[in-house]
């Protein structure tokens, strides 16, 4: 017995060593250990600091920068880790946005959306007579767009200190030597594994079993190999030879469109920021292909002249307000919003202050709007997301949030590369008047073409306050995101609650069509007695977002935020 348990003993200790000394990350930081790590809900840093969907993400950032990185760096470690860690929505295989503020005020917006492979057509997920086969933009190989995240990482690289390849070997490390699973990552594993292996041409390393529990470590070895080769190659280590080879022939695994000139032609684009002020805040969000950025500025915009603060926090009437500035702005996203670059988005006039007044006159305070009466404005001039914030010593400020459209994307892991492919292609309006998982409805503006970008609703947020820099927040849920940050924002500004009650607070959707607030389940009865008796239909879902945030303090200290509804965790120093 005591030779048997000896040997065995040996041998972990030789496997243990052996991963160590080929890790050249994790071996000089000893402070995060991959296999015992903690959840850190909100914490006081003096320097910098990083929230995120999952723990040793967020240390990997804090590490990158006491490693000389900047936010930047810090964000690009981050974007790959999750990749690795947090397969749900963390990807390589999707797309998202970057909003930076550099510590000398500068603003820079990274769209590296995915965009429609240049097969697709504007009736692709339709049947002969016209339908929508909604399952054709959502599983399989088909529902993919061309992924953008590894393109808009080495578009970010620009403002960074520290070599890419010293950026990627965290997360290379994490998917070769493997990390324990928390329980909610094992419980979301199982719960996709027979979708994982009807949607992939072979096994992959996330059905290697169907029993994950809390505790079991994931090595990813496919991806850690995927990983290098971007080390080693730069972009191309991702968009052509082996990688790119890879995807094409998981296409073939269920009519995927993607081809090898899509991956090659790739390009993020850089966005100009859609910039309005609220009651002393300066916001600055995230400009189409998201809605994001134009339905906060609308929101914002619509109750500005109401003192929500003396109304109260989630009370009947300011939640009647509130959502009758979802259901107008919604309304608009449906009709007027879409890739930029193929349609005439009237920006100017949707987040102008004249417009915001006029879409509030037939609002009456104490009665349900009705969405059928309120239609988008007439304008001449023409789940599983994630997010993260990164603030560094400097005062260097980035909002990224990064999407496979679904939880666990399309649920096609692309063989012999180890990654998963976002369903984003479902973000496009298929049909007019076709809901979107989502329950989205679009038209025009967002029907699909080659090469075109699918209207998003991630929300990407950073504030600042007398031209300082002061808040970076967002949060995944498609089309409840720009909800989310509204009614964040509004905790903390008006109701002048701390980040992390701002953040936790009770959330309420309405994006128009249905026309139905969705509240939370621990959303107050009575003030859903009083709406109810105004006239408005509520239903109760579970809780939805995960929303990460970073405040700096007066006295400097960054006060950094992940969301109670997740593993999101926080680290700095
Ligand atoms: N896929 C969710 C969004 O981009 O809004």
């Amino acid at each position: 017995m005591f030779q048997k348990n000896s040997f065995l003993f040996i041998v972990a200790f030789l496997f243990i060593s052996n991963c160590i000394s080929a890790q050249k990350f994790f071996k000089t930081h000893h402070e995060i250990n991959p296999y015992h790590f903690e959840i850190v809900k909100g914490k006081l840093f003096e320097n910098a600091a990083v929230t995120s969907a999952h723990p040793l993400a967020s240390m990997v950032g804090v590490a990158i920068m006491q490693d000389g990185g900047n936010a930047f760096d810090a964000a690009i470690s981050v974007q790959f880790s999750l990749a690795v860690v947090h397969p749900a929505a963390g990807n390589i295989g999707g797309g998202g946005f970057m909003l930076a503020r550099t510590n000398n005020g500068k603003l820079i917006g990274i769209d590296f959306r995915e965009a429609a492979p240049s097969k697709a057509s504007k009736n692709m997920y339709l049947d002969d007579k016209g339908d929508a086969i909604t399952a054709k933009s959502l599983d399989g190989p088909l529902a993919s767009g061309i992924p953008g995240s590894v393109a808009g990482m080495f578009s970010a690289h620009e403002n960074a200190l520290l070599p890419m390849a010293q950026l990627l070997e965290p997360a290379i490390e994490l998917a070769e030597f493997g990390f324990v699973l928390t329980e909610r990552e094992a419980k979301s594993l199982n719960s996709e594994n027979a979708d994982l292996l009807k949607y992939s041409s072979a096994p992959s390393a996330y059905t290697l079993k169907s029993n994950w529990k809390k505790g079991d470590t994931l090595i990813q070895p496919e991806l850690a190999a995927t990983l290098k080769r971007i080390q080693q190659n730069g972009l191309a280590g991702f968009y052509e030879g082996l990688t790119a080879d890879y995807i094409v022939k998981e296409m073939a695994h269920g009519a995927g469109i993607i081809s090898k000139t899509d991956l090659k032609n790739y390009q993020p684009k850089f966005r100009k920021p859609i910039e309005f002020d609220y009651k002393n805040h300066h916001v600055i969000s995230f400009a189409p292909p998201s809605s994001g950025g134009i339905l906060l500025a609308q929101m914002m915009k619509m109750i500005a002249p109401f003192d929500i603060a003396k109304m109260g926090y989630n009370t009947p009437a300011s939640v009647n307000l509130m959502v009758e500035s979802q259901r107008r702005a919604y309304a608009d996203r449906a009709e007027h919003m879409g890739d930029p670059d193929f349609w005439k988005v009237p920006t100017r006039t949707l987040i102008s202050d004249e417009y915001a007044k006029n879409r509030m006159q037939d609002y009456t305070p104490g009665v349900a709007g009705n969405s059928k009466a309120t239609q988008a404005g007439q304008i001449k001039e023409s789940e599983e997301t994630t997010h993260f914030s990164v603030i560094d010593k400097q005062g260097n400020m980035v909002a990224i949030t990064t999407t496979l459209n679904g939880s666990y994307g399309n649920r096609t892991v692309v063989a012999g590369a180890g990654f998963i492919l976002n369903n984003e292609m479902d973000d496009f309006s298929v049909k007019p008047g076709v809901p979107n998982m989502f329950g989205a409805l679009g038209g025009e503006a967002n029907a699909i073409q080659p090469g075109k970008r699918m209207l998003s609703s991630m929300t990407p947020t950073l504030l600042t306050v007398n031209n300082q820099p002061y808040l970076t927040i967002g949060s995944p849920g498609g089309t409840t995101i720009p909800n989310q940050v509204y009614e964040g924002l509004v905790n903390l500004i008006d109701h002048k609650m701390n980040l992390q009650q701002a953040i936790d607070g009770s959330r309420f959707h309405h994006q128009w069509i249905p026309d139905v607030i969705a509240v939370e389940s621990d959303f107050p009865d009575a003030t859903l007695a009083i709406l109810k008796a105004q006239g408005y239909t509520y239903t109760k879902r579970g809780n939805y977002g995960r929303m990460d945030g970073i405040r700096i303090l007066p006295s400097g200290k960054r006060e950094a935020v992940g969301d109670k509804r997740g593993d999101d965790s926080v680290a700095g120093y």
